[in-house]
């Protein structure tokens, strides 16, 4: 970080002006260091939302939402995504490189071994009913696991925090699976370590007691790819929900668990649970030939309907993501036999139409990464409920490692935000008579 010049704000009330460092990152545009601001001036920046506000510094993922670009550590998504697999891709985002061969079967092995989880957490599950969602399961599951893993909670501590890490990783698709298996009353399926990372998640997904999953090559590459592209994505809702979580000292388990409490929301993480919904819903009114009215409802600044898959807060181009996906989706339904797929074919159709409609042009919406991920996840045999939790699971490692960088960093203190207080100044308290 180095500091290229000050910016010198001028206030019209008497206030004297002041001069604040501009910091400059080693891409992207430099930022205004407040820090100061209020012990010199008294007064506070107003963002709700964080428009304008960067809460951190990092060196894990950097965004270009106006050129579409996506890199993991200075890596472009689109190799990533080509030449890498998923747990090559967790090394280079948890310790900053991509593995070498010895490291990356060292990796493999730390996160294999760690795949169980502790027998009683599936009498913790059985507590739930059968019908949850799978988000609120997973959200207790992953809060209980700060219960049975007692001696690596201290944040402050960096081996508790990598063995945390690695736990993490490696259970979340164990509780993925057995929320899922739950929800249709079949037996847990216990991890297999001769299996890949992604082969063992589809095992404990799809396998049964009386028969094995027969692991399909292109649609475990067509997963790891999800999971890749999901990896992590900056400072956004989830990855900012855990940060702050865990800047009170918390465990990693707790402020995860707070992660995918956010994720849940369908503006975040449920956007491709909705996604398949809006497209379910599109079909039953007509499909192809009902676009143009569903789209006419979505522009109807009186109705709540988005184009759900589209637009994105960073990106004001296409989601170099979505791009791989929609790749990935033509490679599934090849190697399935659904070419035809009237789902997909609606997307498509929607998305045409849409990149060439002005209300999207103008405001620059594009299809964003959940716009193809539910259509190849529903290939795959995944439920649309299970959805969010399959973003959970990749999204974990880029919670650990945000959360690792934000305890490591010397100038870290707890997150505390302020506020622009519009409600009532000082009253007393009237006694009960004599209210109105
Ligand atoms: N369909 C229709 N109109 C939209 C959409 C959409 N999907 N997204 C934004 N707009 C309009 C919005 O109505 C507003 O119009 P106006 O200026 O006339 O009021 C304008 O575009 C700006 O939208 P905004 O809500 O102020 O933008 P934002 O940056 O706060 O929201 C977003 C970003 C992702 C929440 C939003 O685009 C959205 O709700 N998209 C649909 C949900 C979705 O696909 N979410 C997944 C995001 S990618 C996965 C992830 O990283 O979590």
């Amino acid at each position: 970080m180095s500091s290229p010049g000050k910016a010198t704000v001028t206030f019209d009330d008497g206030t004297a002006t002041v001069e604040l460092p501009i910091l400059k990152g080693s891409v992207g545009p430099d930022v205004i260091d407040i820090r100061k601001l209020y012990p010199q001036t008294g007064k506070f920046t107003y963002d709700p939302g964080f428009l304008s506000t960067a809460s951190c510094n990092s060196t894990i993922t950097y965004i270009d939402g106006d050129k579409g670009e996506l890199l993991y550590r200075g890596y472009p998504i689109e190799q990533l995504a080509v030449q890498c697999d998923f747990l090559e891709v967790c090394h280079l985002i948890l310790y900053g490189e991509l593995p070498n061969a010895a490291q990356k079967s060292e990796f493999n092995e730390r996160v294999t071994r760690h795949t169980m989880v502790h027998e009683q957490m599936q009498f913790f599950l059985r507590g739930f009913r059968r019908d949850a969602h799978p988000m609120a399961v997973m959200t207790g599951l992953v809060g209980a696991l700060s219960a049975f893993y007692p001696d690596s909670m201290n944040v402050n501590d960096a081996k508790q925090r990598d063995i945390s890490a690695i736990r993490l990783i490696a259970k979340m698709p164990t509780l993925v699976a057995m929320a899922y298996k739950y929800t249709v009353g079949q037996p847990f399926m216990y991890p297999r370590n001769e299996l890949s990372y992604t082969g063992n998640f589809m095992h404990m997904m799809f396998a049964t007691p009386c028969e094995d999953y027969k692991v399909n090559d292109v649609l475990v590459r067509a997963l790891d790819r999800i999971f890749i592209l999901h990896a992590d994505h900056e400072q956004n809702a989830s990855t900012s929900t855990v940060r702050l979580c865990a800047s009170s000292g918390t465990n990693p388990f707790a402020a995860i668990a707070a992660g995918v409490a956010c994720l849940w929301g369908p503006a975040h993480g449920g956007a491709n649970e909705a996604c398949l919904t809006m497209l379910g819903e599109i079909q039953a009114m007509g499909g192809m030939a009902k676009i143009g009215e569903f789209i006419t409802r979505v522009k109807d600044k009186n109705s709540t309907v988005r184009l759900m898959g589209f637009g994105h807060r960073v990106y004001k181009n296409y989601d170099p993501r979505a791009k791989l996906m929609r790749e990935t989706c033509h490679e599934v339904l090849n190697a399935l036999g659904l070419q035809d797929d009237p789902l997909f074919e609606l997307a498509m159709g929607l998305e045409k139409i849409a990149l060439e409609d002005d209300y999207f042009v103008q405001r620059k919406l594009y299809p964003n990464v959940d716009f193809y991920s539910g259509i190849v996840q529903k290939a795959i045999g995944i439920p649309v409920s299970l959805f969010t939790a399959i973003f959970a699971l990749a999204r974990t490692v880029g919670w650990v490692a945000q959360l690792n960088e934000m305890i490591a960093d010397p100038e870290y203190k707890i997150g505390r935000p302020r506020q622009l207080f519009v409600g009532s100044p000082r009253r007393d308290v009237k006694p009960l008579a004599a209210r109105a």
